[in-house]
């Protein structure tokens, strides 16, 4: 079984970012992304309108990390600590050594290979320091863009489920895109 220690954070760093613990003085912030109709097209879950539900996610993302059964980053670029984004593994399987890959950015940063980057430490974290065995990433069909970076890093697509999630009254399709630890 896998095991993981969250605790001390870790801090990790790209050439242009740094993804850091996310602390309620993100809360505007978390906010303004949660809350951006662009960016939360693709993710399946209602617009955030309220301080509140922004505070819930932060509360979610630390209890995640407190209880080591999921991990949080913001992301933010290394001469300016706002969070610009935030990427993490969450459904950890930690009997199958597997966990789903979760991202997403301000549009403002959209197209400037910066997520790329992110994702590509994020992976390495996910198998040379927690050990996983596979991760998967759970994507809308029409997010063509997810698909291009997740293809970028070897992803491959596994399985596509035809209406399988109930969003805003409409049954969607979802596909499922994986990547072995070949390291
Ligand atoms: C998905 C997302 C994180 C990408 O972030 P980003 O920093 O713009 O991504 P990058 O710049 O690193 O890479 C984008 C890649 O997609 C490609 N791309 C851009 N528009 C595209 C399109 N319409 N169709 C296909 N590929 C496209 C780019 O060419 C680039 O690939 P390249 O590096 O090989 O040239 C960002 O668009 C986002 O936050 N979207 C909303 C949230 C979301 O959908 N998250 C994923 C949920 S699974």
């Amino acid at each position: 079984m896998l095991e993981l220690n969250f605790l001390p954070f870790p801090t990790l760093e790209t050439e242009r970012l740094i993804l850091r613990k996310v602390t309620m003085a993100d809360s505007q912030d978390v906010l303004t992304l949660r809350g951006d109709i662009d960016a939360m097209r693709y993710i399946g879950k209602p617009i955030s309108t309220t301080f509140d539900e922004a505070r819930d996610l932060i509360t979610r993302i630390q209890d995640g990390l407190e209880n080591n059964t999921a991990i949080g980053w913001a992301i933010s670029l290394k001469n300016n600590p706002q969070l610009i984004g935030t990427i993490g593994f969450h459904q950890i399987d930690k009997q199958h050594y597997r966990a789903e890959i979760g991202y997403m950015l301000l549009p403002q940063f959209w197209n400037k290979g910066l997520m790329s980057e992110a994702i590509q430490q994020v992976l390495d974290y996910g198998f040379n320091t927690m050990k996983l065995h596979s991760i998967q990433a759970n994507i809308d069909p029409n997010n063509k863009v997810s698909a291009a970076i997740l293809k970028k890093y070897n992803f491959v697509s596994e399985a596509y489920f035809k209406e399988n999630f109930f969003f805003n009254g409409k049954f969607m399709d979802s596909e499922i895109f994986s990547l072995l630890n070949k390291r």
